[in-house]
């Protein structure tokens, strides 16, 4: 008896071990599957550059190199708006040829040469390549490109405009400088895990006209989900450094550098369909409007990109951003940090508004004013302020303990700035007078510890 069901239990465990076999060689084929198919995913320009013949084969690239001048002003345009040269330059070093050093939580990426030098830049590449790099995230030789080249929003350019960018490219001093090898944690530094990621994460592919909309919305979407690639911050990203395509604006801390770039579309948060088409399209001009001024990542992209932008174009990102619905932000990681940060009791609460205030009127009152009601276009309200309530602490302490410096541009030539407080404030100040500002004039958000300051003193400020 006991030797039958000793029988039926070999066959059984045989029959599991057989099927958890089939299962996982499944498994492994599906995956290899899927991999292949986000390997070869991809439009093929061959078939889309057929209105597009002009610098289609090796030979031609000459062509380029002398574009007319209406193109190559063309491409300079765009690839201000694209802002190629903040990532693709050290600071101090040579425009375009690569080496800056981009911290993320897989490593550090490192730009490559991008400038005409045939050994070292690419020189070499042709119109193809170049459209095939922007387009379909591949190098010359087809190796996958990491999504820390955004394009993920570059896949939306025309051919046309890459060419005009190639041409300008073409026509900047070939600079001779070696790339460096990325400096990425296994196994984010094998290649070949990009193919699963793009079968996941990537849709390749121009966007589709929306004929409801009117033209101006749809230069807008144009502008904002390809060349100036907004959610390539302004979006939260999984663990695979994936967000959820070029219109994601959720919002995002900005990994290795400790900077958020807040959501363009929570209702707590920056929620710009509540804002004037004339605020918004000053901020992105100017880097500075009647109630804010843009700080730290986002000041070098109006200075070195967004201050570009002609008025119309300004006006088109400003239509198609405010048509962006509201969306009730949920925190992923709300549970984590009210167990982080405990609320406090009232008469704790009373006596850091009480400390926060004192430190307020010695070191603040004097520029944000008595009310927190700042100076319009000078010192910003911290009255009704969104970027001081959010969930996210990264940018008010940052500001606070490093200053705050507002980019220079045509609209605003000599900017006010914010004094570095680090040497001068203990942590349990900042957390105090960053508490008071949070809470005082009718703001709303929790109490800030001196623990969560700490780690800010020692960031990067890049
Ligand atoms: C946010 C930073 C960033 C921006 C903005 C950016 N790039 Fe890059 N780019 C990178 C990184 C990082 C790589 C390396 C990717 C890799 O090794 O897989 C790269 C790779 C490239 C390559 C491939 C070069 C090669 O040798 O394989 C080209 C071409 C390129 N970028 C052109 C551009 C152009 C043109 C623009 C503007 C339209 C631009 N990039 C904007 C970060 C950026
Ligand atoms: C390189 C990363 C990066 C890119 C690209 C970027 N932003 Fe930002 N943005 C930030 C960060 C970080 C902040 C928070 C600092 C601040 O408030 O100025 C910010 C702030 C803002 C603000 C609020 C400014 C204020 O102080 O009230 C607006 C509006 C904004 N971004 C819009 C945009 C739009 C629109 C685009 C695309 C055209 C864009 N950003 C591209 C990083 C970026
Ligand atoms: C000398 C004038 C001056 C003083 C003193 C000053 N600030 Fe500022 N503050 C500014 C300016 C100018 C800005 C805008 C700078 C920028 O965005 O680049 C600013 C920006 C800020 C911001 C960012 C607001 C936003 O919308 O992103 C915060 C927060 C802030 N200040 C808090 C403080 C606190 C707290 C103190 C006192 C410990 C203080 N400031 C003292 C001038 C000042």
């Amino acid at each position: 008896m006991s030797h039958a069901i000793e029988k039926n239990k070999t066959s059984l465990a045989k029959k599991v071990l057989k099927f958890s076999a089939i299962l996982i060689v499944s498994l492994l084929l599906l995956l290899i599957l899927i991999a292949l198919y986000g390997y070869r995913l991809g439009d093929v320009y061959s078939d889309l550059s057929k209105d597009t013949p002009s610098h289609s084969k090796v030979g031609e690239q000459v062509a380029s190199r002398h574009a007319s001048n209406a193109i190559l002003e063309r491409g300079a345009y765009l690839s201000k708006i694209a802002d190629c040269m903040a990532c693709h330059t050290t600071r101090g070093g040579a425009a375009f040829a690569g080496g800056r050093v981009m911290e993320s939580e897989f490593g550090q990426f490192i730009t490559p040469n991008i400038t005409p030098d045939k050994q070292t830049g690419i020189g070499n590449w042709t119109a193809e390549d170049f459209w095939n790099a922007l387009h379909n995230g591949r190098g010359k030789q087809g190796q996958l490109l990491y999504p820390a080249f955004p394009f993920v929003n570059y896949t939306h350019i025309s051919r046309a405009d890459a060419d005009a960018i190639f041409a300008y490219l073409q026509s900047q001093p070939a600079v001779v400088q070696q790339n460096l090898e990325h400096r990425l944690a296994f196994p984010y530094n094998q290649r070949v895990g990009l193919a699963l990621w793009r079968a996941l994460y990537f849709k390749p592919g121009e966007l589709a006209y929306q004929p409801a909309q009117s033209q101006e919305w749809n230069r807008g979407a144009y502008l904002v989900r390809g060349l100036a690639h907004c959610s390539a911050c302004h979006s939260s990203r999984n663990q695979f450094g994936a967000n959820k395509g070029s219109d994601d604006f959720s919002g995002g801390e900005m990994a290795g550098i400790r900077w958020y770039a807040p959501s363009l579309v929570a209702k707590h948060e920056l929620n710009l369909s509540t804002w004037s088409a004339t605020d918004l399209s000053q901020l992105l001009q100017h880097g500075v409007n009647r109630q804010s001024i843009v700080n730290g990542p986002m000041a070098e992209v109006v200075k070195a990109s967004l201050q570009y932008l002609t008025d119309q174009d300004a006006a088109a990102m400003a239509n198609y951003l405010r048509s962006l619905p509201t969306q009730e932000k949920t925190e992923p990681d709300f549970l984590d940090r009210a167990i982080a940060r405990p609320s406090v009791s009232k008469e704790q609460m009373l006596q850091m508004m009480e400390a926060g205030e004192a430190i307020y009127r010695a070191q603040c009152i004097d520029c944000h004013g008595k009310n927190g009601e700042g100076q319009a276009g000078i010192y910003p309200a911290l009255k009704g302020n969104p970027s001081l309530q959010m969930e996210s602490l990264s940018n008010p302490i940052r500001i606070i303990l490093a200053g705050g410096f507002s980019p220079v541009t045509k609209g605003n030539p000599r900017p006010y700035s914010m004094p570095p407080f680090a040497p001068f404030l203990t942590d349990t100040e900042v957390a105090l007078v960053l508490t008071y500002i949070r809470n005082a004039w009718g703001n709303q958000a929790s109490a800030v510890g001196a623990a969560e300051v700490n780690p800010y003193r020692t960031a990067s400020l890049d």
